[in-house]
């Protein structure tokens, strides 16, 4: 963690996102639009970004070097992330993929880029911190990561925990839980020995 990112984002700048973000929804709810829907990966529901917000704030997202959205959607958390350091969000939906790139564009954001593919074809390792709001079970995630990620997972909600990742920390805010994950030594035992793939 290299520590030279932007320490104190103003709450002008999150607001400058978060009043995009609901406006953008009731402009769709108007034209009978939802904000979710079935992709080809899983399903798409948009993370609260006040609480995604307060998380960052909470565990120093500066101090990371580089963030990424894993299935990030409308791109709203890669979004808020970029606010403290440079940041990219993977999504296999392309319509979504390109809604995040407009929502871009007209919010004038920096230090972010969206990615249209599949996190688990990824080479996560150029990242030291990853977020995920899963829609499935994260097995496949889990054993990837287990071969080639060294630092943080936050996950979003408790339905859907990793299972061989050690637990970290818990973050709560308001109703929201948000668990942060990463290797232990033991981790790196199994992986090399008992459950490599
Ligand atoms: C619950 S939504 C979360 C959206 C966003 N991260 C947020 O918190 O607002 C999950 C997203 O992950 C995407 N997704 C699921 N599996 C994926 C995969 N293997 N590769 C890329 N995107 C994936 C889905 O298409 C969906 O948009």
């Amino acid at each position: 963690m290299a520590g030279h990112n932007s320490p104190h984002p103003t709450m002008e700048s999150f607001q400058k996102i978060n009043t995009f973000y609901e406006q953008y929804y009731a402009a769709l709810k108007e034209k009978g639009i939802h904000s979710h829907k079935e992709t080809e990966k899983g399903f798409w529901l948009s993370s609260v970004s006040t609480e995604v917000f307060d998380l960052f704030r909470t565990i120093g997202l500066e101090q990371f070097n580089h963030f990424a959205d894993l299935g990030s959607g409308d791109g709203k958390v890669a979004l808020i992330a970029s606010l403290f350091t440079k940041s990219t969000g993977i999504e296999f939906d392309e319509e979504l993929v390109q809604r995040s790139n407009q929502i871009k564009k007209e919010i004038g954001a920096n230090n972010l880029r969206f990615k249209k593919g599949d996190f688990l074809e990824e080479d996560l390792s150029a990242y030291d911190i990853l977020f995920v709001y899963p829609d499935n079970p994260l097995v496949r995630l889990e054993q990837k990561l287990l071969k080639e990620f060294r630092g943080d997972l936050i996950v979003c909600g408790g339905i859907y925990p990793p299972e061989r990742l050690v637990k970290k920390r818990v973050v709560q805010i308001n109703n929201a839980v948000f668990g942060i994950y990463r290797r232990g030594w033991l981790s790196g035992y199994f992986t090399g020995r008992r459950w490599k793939a």
